[in-house]
């Protein structure tokens, strides 16, 4: 979502709020919310909340919890992410489940291997890490169709998030599926799972859907109660009965606090997405956010009541595949603690400490009686005493030192200090103690890659596969059921002179290249928005109903104008290749219902403003059709004389024994490539696109997010430059393909690999 609505300040409520807020302050009545069945093997527990914290039997808990995504890692690093997490001091972490992932085919369920979440969340309970499950149905989360399996869209008389028949349906069968999966590794039964987050952000959609979607939300609370999900529900940034609401943000206001609680009063204060920093998008520089800032937002949510927090992501992980959500990066590195390969970050080093010094005084945290002040100074002090301990926090929220007796706080840090007065934890200080102390690993490219053979992707003029022929352009979707990026429209048109020729497609998504009489001549030209506004005119079947002012903003984000340079006079064959960038993630982005969700090319295509007819559509390149990456004989492969656009290409490569078996992370470096896929041993690495970052990122708002730490990567970099390659598809013998959509050759891709000393 955009960060502008996130951050809410609603001043005129704030009386209200705290007139509430004081009488409901200290309110310790325990209620509880579930109860296990007894059962002799198994240990029993009790999840229940008062207005201080989640309790398990009755014992408030601090939540210091890590987001990670068990699909966006390789099964086989899930141990080890898990047992890095606990070193750094988490004690829960928390997953969503895409639904997608889990029915890849409409009521084919999967849960084994990489989708085995009884695996994920048995490795959690070794580790005694409590768990946090965001199990939808819709996630968000820059996933391809926010988590949704994409044949929702086409189910008939569907309209998505919200109280509609078919949709339901749908919910309740996979939900049936997940909770089967799911109930024995509740803690209700003795499992780590202690909450349970239904849907995601419905404020950000629910003027859209009025009081349909009120009642879906509500729907899906009680779904989970009736399917024995019986420990305690949440929601972020929307709420609904009988669950406890969550917020998110990079920082969470006192106002927004006051405001909140003001609701919510015997709610604890839980902080579902705290944003270490943000995702990347194509064609946008590589987000970062400075540590120091998040450690002070830690302590400034603990100081202001807070009782857990979860980073959002602690381990960002990748988009394998074509898991990503339209326009996001293959990388899920978020800069986030945790790297893309699942290494500790300086940032998670230094919050390592930040749990440590936090952990050890929870039970006072907890427990004791907090007083916060407003010294003269500008800082804000907050103490906690149960009459034999104290501790303080200190913050200076301010934009300039602040000064108070002995301490002076630099702008946006913390302190934290025990009964002696002892340092507890300085959010400057201890992030220059470890600069000092860590060791950083460089990344070395030991192997060659040569000896490329090539394949040519046949132009459709030369495919004798079956095509579809329709007057108007078929929707891509609709043909490919999004098993692949690409579809071919061709046509032909005539010229009476020589000459400038317009292409324009009034409505189509996501990239595409024009060719005239089998040769590449334009391409789109982006960087585009990530929130490109409707897909479809307005008329009496489909008016405009916007959730919020935002999604006005761009109306014709899905037009695309092509100039054709010296086109001879006569008869022209038009090749148009759509490539798609994923499927949105949210409503907003297309500022309407997901099942409004569409890619290739849909309305009329004009040249030089005159509509052209009778189309052939082509879905599927030839080489995913012949599964290239999986068949590699199915096709002659030759070597390389020229670069042609679309073309396949290969080279196979050796790793001793000796490299497999150290510690070890790989990447390819994919300098020199142009826009495509890549393939390792069978395995989609994901896409790639060596696309220059100079945008702003999301939104402009990016620019004002200085004061929350965040910062860009130089601009002029590719977005995304370096692509991991798992250990765990890595073997003796490896093959490589690519698929390169533009006129590259693969002469400067490099493996490159880090070793751990
Ligand atoms: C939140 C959303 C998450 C994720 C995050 C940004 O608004 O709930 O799923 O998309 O933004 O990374």
């Amino acid at each position: 979502m955009q960060l502008k609505i996130r951050i809410r300040h609603r001043p005129n409520e704030l009386l209200i709020a705290l007139i509430i807020a004081v009488i409901s302050a200290n309110s310790t009545m325990a209620r509880q919310t579930s109860q296990g069945k007894q059962d002799k093997n198994q240990t029993v527990n009790s999840i229940s909340f008062d207005s201080r914290a989640i309790l398990i039997n009755g014992e408030r808990q601090l939540l210091i919890s890590g987001e990670m995504h068990y699909a966006r890692s390789p099964r086989e690093l899930w141990p080890q992410l898990l047992d890095r997490s606990v070193n750094m001091g988490l004690n829960c972490v928390a997953s969503y489940i895409f639904w997608g992932f889990h029915e890849p085919q409409k009521d084919v369920y999967d849960f084994s291997g990489q989708r085995d979440i009884g695996y994920f969340l048995k490795l959690c309970k070794e580790r005694n890490l409590k768990v946090i499950l965001r199990m939808g149905p819709y996630c968000c989360a820059e996933w391809n169709y926010g988590g949704y399996p994409s044949y929702l869209r086409d189910e008939p008389g569907i309209t998505i998030r919200t109280y509609n028949t078919p949709y339901l349906i749908r919910v309740e069968k996979y939900f049936e599926h997940l909770a089967a999966e799911l109930r024995p590794y509740l803690a209700t039964n003795g499992g780590p799972v202690i909450l349970i987050q239904v849907e995601n952000e419905y404020e950000s959609v629910a003027q859209r859907y009025g009081k349909e979607g009120k009642r879906y939300l509500k729907w899906v609370v009680e779904l989970a109660a009736r399917l024995q999900l019986n420990v305690q529900t949440i929601t972020c940034a929307g709420g609904a009965p009988g669950a406890i609401e969550c917020v998110n943000g990079h920082s969470i206001s006192l106002e927004g606090i006051t405001y909140h609680q003001s609701k919510y009063p015997d709610q604890p204060l839980i902080w579902t997405e705290l944003w270490p920093a943000w995702y990347d998008t194509w064609g946008y520089q590589h987000h970062l956010r400075d540590a120091r800032n998040i450690a002070f937002n830690v302590l400034n949510f603990l100081g202001n009541g807070g009782s857990g927090w979860n980073y959002y992501m602690w381990h960002g992980g990748t988009n394998f595949g074509r898991t990503s959500m339209y326009l996001q990066t293959t990388s899920y590195d978020f800069d986030a603690p945790l790297d893309e390969y699942g290494r500790p970050t300086l940032k998670g080093l230094y919050l390592a400490r930040l749990h440590k010094a936090v952990k050890a005084n929870s039970k006072i945290f907890l427990n004791s009686e907090r007083i916060q002040k407003n010294l003269s100074s500008g800082i804000k002090k907050t103490t906690w005493s149960n009459g034999k301990e104290l501790l303080t926090v200190f913050v200076n929220e301010t934009d300039h030192l602040c000064t108070e007796d002995n301490l002076t706080l630099l702008p946006r840090s913390a302190r934290l200090f025990d009964s002696e007065g002892k340092l507890l934890f300085d959010s400057q200080s201890d992030y220059q103690a470890t600069q000092s102390a860590i060791k950083l690993h460089e990344w070395e490219s030991p192997v060659a890659l040569q000896n490329w053979m090539i394949w040519n992707e046949p132009m459709p003029s030369a495919r004798i596969d079956d095509f579809v022929k329709n007057l108007q352009p078929v929707e891509q979707l609709s043909l490919t059921h999004d098993q692949t990026d690409y579809c071919w429209y061709s046509n032909s048109f005539t010229t009476t002179a020589k000459g400038q020729q317009k292409i324009d497609i009034t409505y189509g998504g996501d990239f595409f290249y024009i060719y005239l009489d089998g040769k590449l001549l334009t391409q789109s030209q982006p960087p585009f928005s990530e929130n490109r506004g409707l897909t479809m005119p307005e008329d009496a079947d489909h008016p405009y109903v916007f959730a919020n002012a935002l999604e006005k903003l761009n109306l014709r984000g899905f037009q695309h104008s092509f100039i054709l340079k010296d086109v001879l006079m006569g008869k022209h064959r038009l090749d148009i290749l759509a490539t798609a960038l994923g499927l949105v993630k949210g409503d907003w982005q297309i500022s309407g219902s997901m099942n409004t969700e569409r890619k290739g090319i849909w309305q009329d295509v004009l040249v030089n403003n005159k509509v052209i007819t009778n189309w052939e559509m082509r879905p599927f390149l030839l080489g995913e059709q012949l599964n290239i990456p999986a068949q590699l004989k199915s096709v002659n492969w030759i070597k390389p004389i020229k670069p042609n656009p679309c073309t396949w290409f290969n080279t196979s490569f050796q790793l001793t024994q000796a490299v497999l078996q150290s510690d070890a992370d790989y990447r390819i470096d994919a300098s020199g490539l142009g826009k495509g896929m890549l393939f390792m041993n069978g395995h989609m690495l994901g896409r790639y696109w060596l696309i220059e970052g100079n945008g702003y990122g999301p939104d402009e708002s990016w620019q004002n997010l200085a004061r929350e730490g965040l910062s860009l990567a130089p601009a002029g970099l590719p977005t995304q430059r370096y692509y991991h390659v798992p250990k765990a598809w890595l073997k003796e013998n490896n093959q490589l393909i690519i698929f390169e959509e533009q006129l590259n050759l693969p002469a400067k891709v490099k493996l490159q690999i880090r070793t751990m000393n």
